[in-house]
This record gives structure tokens, C-alpha cells and sequence, in this order.
């Protein structure tokens, strides 16, 4: 097989040139594995097809908040979009300025809203009046000005996974119009409330362009509404969610996307895009190890060494992954569920996916694991989270050890009476 930084030489899947056989022997498996050059190709996709625009790239911090990742984008000049205390000081950390970061997110506490005003923030993007008159409280007890950006709720229902439509009617997040007509009135008559963007972000895996196109054109309407009130933000945010194919072609059209837009952004306004997943997602794998293989009741099973703790996308969206055996038997490709070992029936990789036969200490890749994969890992049936390794320049380099089995129980106290 040969897909963009993978490729088979000699019988043996390589990453970035390098054998799969000797990351597994270096690092263990399960073993999440990154390739540097893939993250900054995908970068360059989107400024190459937004060049000439006033335009802005922020990371959505959730698809992957390894430090390593973060400080490669953070180098880039790529701004951050973040959605919580943690990952706003993880960003900081990672060495992005705060005038290049968005805080989103649809529950921030007073200590969050304060952290980001401490910090210089880019902007606070609010989701509701309550948040807006939570953080008014905050900035006027500081004695600073917030920098306020609204996130509205398009009511659009683009082609998704209805968990990962995130802008449609009977969705938390965001404002209506009514209540971005309220906000507005609100921020008119506050003294320590800056508007300078609009925000939406219509969920994540969309792979047409006409959503965001719909969204672009519910953007400028709130803009002139927001001109009627005296305000003029500063950018316009269409957030991320731009697909990647379980198929390994990336068939989300970012240059006819850009090319509808290019006349309609107005003057004095920055168009913000949030990727996550399209950044990071087809330059992460999942190494993993074949514990055993089994036949049950005539079905064909191969249980694997990462299961929904590690990968939890396929158990909670139906994802699908493309699963490749890193030295390929031969033999006929016949259908196999590839399962983990977690004490759940959710807990499978691929349902029915055509392998050659495997055997137990074979290695598999599961593709396109690069954002949320590592970022929703858990300890459940207290398994460790895994190490991760990223490839830069021909050389592995570990950016997260595997955790020790003590930290399982780390932070737990037992109380006297059990001493
Ligand atoms: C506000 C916001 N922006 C950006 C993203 C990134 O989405 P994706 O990884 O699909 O590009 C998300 C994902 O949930 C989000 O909630």
C-alpha cells in the first residue's frame, strides 16, 4: 500500500521511511505514531488554498493537545482554538501567544473567564447571555475590557454524524438570533465588553462545501446586524470540521471553498478557520499488537492490544478506520472484526474488514488516528494510556511515555479506617 507518508517497502509498512516493526520494538505497542512532515503538509493545504485572503488558522487544541503538536503549529504561526482552562494553559505552555488564541466553549467557569482575560487573550467566545453577563462581572472586577466574540447557532444540518453536528436546531451550542440580538444590546450598553468577532463551527467530518457557504452568508447577515448597533468585529470564524476520508483521499475542497469566499469577505474583516481533524487526523496511526484471533459462532474476530480505551471513535460515532497488517500475510482477504480487549460489546475497531490472515503478535496500523484519538484515551479496565512518538526529519522521537501502572492509582488516598 502507499498513502501520503506510509508505504509499503519490501513486504513491511514504513512511516516517514521508517520500518513500523522497529517503532513497535522501540516504543511497545499500542503506540500512537505521528509524522511531523504529514501535520505541516496539511497546514500548508489550507494556506496555499486561503492565500491572498485576510486569513487566520487556529488548531482546535481537542483533536490533539500533545504538547509536541502544539509547539510544531505553535512555530507554524497557526493561532489556537481552545475549550477549556486546561487547554488554554496547555496552549500557553506550548508556547502560542495569547493574542493568537480563541477561548470557545459552551460552560467556562468565573476562574476560566479570568485566566483568559489575565492571559491577553485574542478573544472570549461566548455561547450564551448568562456567559456574557458572567464575564462582564469578571472584566469589570479586573478593571479590564474583555475582547468578545459570539458564537452563533446557524440552525444548518450539514451531511454528518448527528453527534458531530454541532450547528444544527436542537444543538447546545451557541446563540439564536433572538439571544445574538440580546447580546448585542447587552455589549451596546456594558462598558467592559469589546465585540470583535462572530463565530459558528457546524460540526466536524463535513465533506461539502455549500454548508459552509450557507454559514459564510448567516455570518454576514449577523455582521450588518451587528453594524446596526454601532459594532464592526474584526473577524468572521466559520470554526473547523472539514472531513477526512476513511478512504485515504483527503476529499474535502478547500480551494473551491476558498474561491467561492474570495469575494465575500468584506473589507476590514479576517476569515478564521478552526481545523482540528484536518490538520492532525491522517498523520497519526494506531500501532497495535494481535492478542489472539478467534472464531465465535462463525464470525471471525482478531482481538488487538488497543481497544476503545485507546481509539474511542469507532465506539462512540461509528468511525471507520482503515486497519493495514504492518508485514502482510499472504492469503485471501476475507472479512474480520478487529476488536479490542475491553469488557464492553462497543469495544470494535472495524466491523467486517477485509484482512489477510493474522495471527497472534502480528502488527496492525490503524490509520487516520491522529485527532481525537490520543485526546479521548482513558484508563477504563484500568489500562494504561499508551506512548506516543512522533516522526520528524527521519527520526522517532517519543513525546508521551507510556503511563507507569502506578499511575493508575494516582491521586486515589485511602481513607484510615482501610490502612
Ligand atoms: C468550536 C470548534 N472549533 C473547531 C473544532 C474542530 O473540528 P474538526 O476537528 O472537525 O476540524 C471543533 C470540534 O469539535 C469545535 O467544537
Amino acid at each position: 500500500m502507499s498513502t501520503y507518508w506510509l508505504a509499503e517497502v519490501g513486504g513491511v509498512l514504513h512511516a516517514d521511511g521508517i520500518p513500523l516493526p522497529e517503532v513497535a520494538r522501540r516504543f511497545g505497542t499500542p503506540c500512537f505514531l505521528y509524522s511531523a512532515g504529514r501535520i505541516l503538509t496539511n497546514v500548508e493545504r489550507f494556506r496555499n488554498a486561503f492565500f491572498g485572503l485576510p486569513f487566520e488558522l487556529h488548531y482546535a487544541v481537542k483533536a490533539n493537545p500533545l504538547g509536541a503538536i502544539l509547539r510544531l503549529l505553535a512555530r507554524e504561526g497557526l493561532g489556537a482554538e481552545v475549550v477549556s482552562g486546561g487547554e488554554l494553559r496547555r496552549a500557553l505552555w506550548a508556547g502560542f501567544p495569547a493574542g493568537r488564541i480563541l477561548f470557545t466553549g459552551v460552560g467556562k467557569t468565573p476562574q476560566e473567564h479570568e485566566l483568559a482575560l489575565r492571559c491577553g487573550i485574542k478573544a472570549v467566545v461566548v455561547e450564551s447571555l448568562g456567559e456574557l453577563h458572567m464575564l462582564e462581572d469578571v472584566a469589570h472586577e479586573l478593571g479590564t475590557a474583555a475582547p468578545v466574540a459570539l458564537r452563533l447557532n446557524p440552525a444548518l444540518s450539514p451531511e454528518t454524524h448527528p453527534h458531530l453536528a454541532t450547528g444544527r436546531e436542537g444543538s447546545k451550542f451557541g446563540l439564536d438570533l433572538a439571544a445574538t440580538r440580546a447580546a448585542l444590546e447587552m455589549i451596546a450598553r456594558a462598558g467592559d465588553l469589546h465585540l470583535v468577532g462572530l463565530h459558528l463551527h457546524l460540526g466536524s467530518q463535513i465533506f461539502q462545501v455549500e454548508p459552509y457557504l450557507a454559514a459564510w452568508d448567516f455570518l454576514l447577515k449577523v455582521h450588518s446586524v451587528a453594524e446596526q448597533y454601532g459594532f464592526a468585529p474584526e473577524f468572521l470564524d466559520l470554526g473547523g470540521g472539514f472531513g477526512i476520508s476513511s478512504v485515504g483521499e483527503r476529499i474535502f475542497p478547500l480551494e473551491e471553498l476558498a474561491a467561492a469566499l474570495t469575494k465575500k469577505v468584506p473589507a476590514e474583516v479576517t476569515l478564521v478557520l478552526e481545523p482540528g481533524r484536518a490538520l492532525v487526523g491522517d498523520a497519526g496511526l494506531l500501532l497495535a499488537q494481535v492478542l489472539c484471533t478467534k472464531e465465535v459462532h462463525g464470525r471471525r474476530y482478531a482481538v488487538v492490544d488497543a481497544g476503545m480505551n485507546v481509539l474511542l471513535r469507532p465506539a462512540l460515532y461509528g468511525a471507520h478506520h482503515r486497519i493495514v497488517p504492518v508485514v502482510p500475510r499472504s492469503g485471501p482477504h476475507e472479512p474480520m472484526d478487529v476488536v479490542g480487549p475491553v469488557c464492553e460489546n462497543a469495544d470494535v475497531v472495524a466491523r467486517d474488514c477485509p484482512l489477510p490472515p493474522l495471527a497472534s503478535g502480528d502488527l496492525i496500523a490503524i490509520l487516520d488516528a491522529g485527532a481525537y484519538g490520543s485526546s479521548m484515551a482513558s484508563q477504563y479496565n484500568s489500562r494504561p494510556r499508551p506512548a506516543e512518538v512522533l516522526i520528524h526529519e527521519g527520526e522517532t522521537h517519543l513525546i508521551r511515555e507510556s503511563e507507569p501502572v502506578e499511575d493508575l492509582w494516582r491521586g486515589e488516598v485511602v481513607p484510615p479506617f482501610l490502612v
